[in-house]
């Protein structure tokens, strides 16, 4: 049986990580695709030759044009411009709507089944972008930005106490910008509520670090954003669609009266499975986290609204 193939636009630092761990666990066949000549090409002949030193046995081919794309299983779209210092997600509009849009007619003209998972920023307005451009169904357009930011948050609650992150059991809701909302009452450390666990004052700084997460990454790197974590999101995404876990994880998925919200793209908790975006799972807030998801949400409409589509 031939294997299922994962296209990665945009050969980048995000693009091109996603493709090394896609491929480090054989999870497909991986065609990367940037509009920069040889630099796919350079990076996927690169990892082929890390194969007999790593042990893999998928096939990593890059390219300038989508040929090799035809038939994708998913995609995951990277291309476009990343944060430098002083710029927010929301500054890259202009630039990465034009991208992300001819980047999808042509994916979608390749590979008329595929499932798209959306990273180019600013995150939620580009998946709306792509799921206009595709006329795609909407459990087959997804953005990730939930996992990547829960990642955060649990890694920081995780150093505050000391412990094993994979104890920490959290989500990180609404759009992904500063806005975000870490569910403090859908949070536990193996079970234990974590307002069990530290004072309210510790809690909100970590609430607010993770929110600044990106940006703390960006003030660091100088030259672009961060992209270790974010590539092992996109590719848990695609792992769970082409595996069909049926993960429980945040993305930002196409609402349509769900939480309240209509025509708009936006972190919720969703079943991640081999339909895509299963099932939008509801959830039970308190009044301040409603109240916060909100004015999110009226952050993400406004930059939807800029769009002007
Ligand atoms: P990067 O600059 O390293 O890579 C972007 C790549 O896209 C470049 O190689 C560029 O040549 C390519 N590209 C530009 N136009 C293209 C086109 N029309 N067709 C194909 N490729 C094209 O940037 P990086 O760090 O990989 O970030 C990529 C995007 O992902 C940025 O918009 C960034 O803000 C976003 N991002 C989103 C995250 C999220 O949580 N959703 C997390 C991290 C990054
Ligand atoms: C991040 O959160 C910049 O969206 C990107 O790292």
């Amino acid at each position: 049986m031939a294997r299922p193939k994962l296209t990665v636009v945009g050969a980048g630092n995000v693009g091109a990580t996603a493709a090394h761990w896609a491929a480090a666990q054989e999870l497909a066949d991986v065609v990367l695709v940037d509009v920069v000549e040889g630099m796919p090409q350079g990076k996927a002949l690169d990892l082929m030759q890390a194969r007999p030193i790593m042990g893999f046995n998928v096939e990593i081919v890059g390219a300038n044009d989508y040929g090799p794309t035809a038939d994708s299983d998913v995609v995951i779209i990277t291309a476009g411009i990343a944060r430098k210092p002083g710029m927010s997600r929301e500054d890259l509009i202009n630039t990465n709507k034009n991208i992300v849009a001819e980047v999808t007619r042509q994916v979608v003209a390749k590979s008329p089944n595929a499932f798209l998972i959306i990273v180019s920023n600013p995150l939620d307005a580009m998946c709306y972008v792509a799921y206009k451009v595709s006329g795609f169904p909407r459990e087959r357009v997804m953005g990730m930005a939930g996992i990547l930011d829960t990642a955060r948050y649990r890694c920081f609650i995780a150093m505050e106490l000391g412990c094993a992150v994979e104890e920490i059991q959290a989500m990180v809701l609404g759009g992904h910008g500063d806005e975000m909302v870490p569910v403090v009452s859908a949070t536990n450390v193996s079970g234990i509520p974590l307002t069990e666990l530290l004072p309210p004052e510790r809690i909100a700084a970590l609430v607010e670090r993770t929110k600044k997460g990106g940006g703390e990454i960006v003030a660091l790197l100088k030259t672009g954003s961060a992209y270790y974590a974010p590539a092992a999101a996109s590719v848990q995404m695609a792992a769970a669609i082409l595996k069909d876990h049926k993960r429980v994880v945040p993305v930002s998925a196409y609402l349509d009266g769900e939480y309240g919200l209509k025509d708009l793209f936006f972190g919720v908790p969703v079943v991640l499975g081999a339909g895509g975006v299963e099932k939008i799972i509801p959830l039970k807030l308190t009044p301040e986290e409603e109240e916060l998801l909100k004015k999110s949400a009226a952050a993400v409409a406004k930059t939807r609204d800029e769009l002007k589509m």
